[in-house]
């Protein structure tokens, strides 16, 4: 660039000048790009979705029984087909530019080189400086145009950070406070709802608006309503994965605000209707419940006899080892219905302290 400039100061400002278009595609390119990912990111896990239901094992059945794999199939093929065209409308759009930018910078390095070759012919300047000049001219434009793709690349990528930090930002509303309570001894939990209050985000209406109710400890308390009465939503605010939009819950007479998180969702052995099957093996399975505590089988096999799932280990082909599931090994054991829930009942009463 120097020696360009020593000799043709106004060559510098013409190469200069053709990169402007370069500059121009490589700001646009990544918002282009990133606009293509942006748009199509609800279409593309959809398509995702549909692929996800075809090769499941627990969709199986009923896609044979509704033979619903074809429609299946045409859905996802729209959905992938959009996020097809859009990101393909996009490649287009940048390099359409890209080409346009590079004949630009291309056609005045060319003509800036006829222009030193015209001085040289015509003894302005001499063999030598020609040589030095062109070269010059060759290795300037190549540096230039790398230079701008690769700024083009990093705007494109920080478009990409910026999602990834707001990402990184969302913190849980739900959290153990700054100077937690210790939770209170094993001996005697007793839950208070006090004048709670629920509504789901985006819920046209409240769960419960006043709810109030004990459980008390060494008792048995069967909650029933009709379906969507709100029995789960109290199961959920208990365990603390939603909070009280008014009211309180008190363990002991303590807020359970005041406890530390996981000490305190510790304490619950649950089992939704929709509890998770593993497709890991038995001892997995149960072991799930209590991951950051050290493998230990006597406990596990005390939580399977007390949920009699025990029967069911002992029948499988390799006991605690066997794979449940066959969605990654074909000796998996499919299991029955009930069988899975004596296994979920088994994980829930391991993730629990002993009393
Ligand atoms: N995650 C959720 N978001 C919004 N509404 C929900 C959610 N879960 C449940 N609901 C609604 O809250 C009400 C109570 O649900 P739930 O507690 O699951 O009832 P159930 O008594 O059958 O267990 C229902 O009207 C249900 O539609
Ligand atoms: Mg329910």
């Amino acid at each position: 660039m120097l020696v360009i400039l020593a000799f043709q100061p106004l060559l510098v400002v013409a190469l200069l000048v053709a990169l402007i278009p370069a500059l121009l595609v490589a700001r646009d390119s990544g918002h282009i790009t990133f606009a293509s990912y942006d748009m199509t990111t609800a279409d593309g896990r959809r398509a995702a979705y549909f692929d996800g239901l075809l090769m499941s094992d627990a969709a199986a059945k009923e896609l044979r029984l509704f033979d619903l794999a074809p429609w299946l199939l045409a859905q996802r093929q729209a959905y992938a087909q959009r996020v097809i065209e859009r990101r393909l409308q996009a490649a287009w759009a940048t390099s359409k530019g890209f080409v346009m930018a590079a004949v630009v910078s291309a056609g005045a390095q060319y003509l800036a080189l006829a222009f030193v070759a015209y001085q040289a012919v015509t003894g302005r300047i001499t063999l030598g400086d020609f040589t030095m000049l062109a070269t010059a001219l060759v290795v300037v434009r190549q540096n230039l145009s790398q230079a701008l793709a690769n700024l083009g690349e990093l705007l494109e990528n920080s478009l990409f950070f910026g999602d990834l930090e707001r990402f990184f930002n969302f913190r849980p509303k739900i959290a153990t406070p700054s100077a937690p309570r210790p939770l209170p001894s094993i001996e005697g939990y007793e839950f208070t709802f006090e004048h709670v209050a629920f509504t789901y985000t985006g819920a046209p209406s409240p769960v419960f608006q006043n709810l109030s109710f004990e459980l008390r400890a060494g008792e048995a308390t069967a909650l029933v309503g009709v379906n969507g009465a709100g029995k789960t939503t109290i199961v959920k605010l208990l365990t603390r994965l939603y909070e009280p939009e008014r009211g309180r819950i008190l363990l002991n007479g303590v807020d359970i605000r005041e406890f530390p998180l996981e000490d305190y969702r510790a304490i619950f052995g649950v089992i939704l209707q929709d509890f998770v099957r593993y497709h890991l093996t038995a001892r997995e399975n149960i072991q799930v419940a209590k991951v950051s505590a050290p493998p230990d089988l006597g406990r596990l096999e005390e939580a399977a006899r007390q949920a009699r799932a025990d029967e069911v280990i002992k029948s499988l082909p390799l006991g605690w080892e066997t794979m449940l599931g066959r969605q990654f090994d074909e000796q998996g054991q499919a299991l029955s219905g009930g069988q899975w829930q004596r296994i979920a009942l088994a994980r829930a009463s391991t993730g629990t302290p002993r009393s």
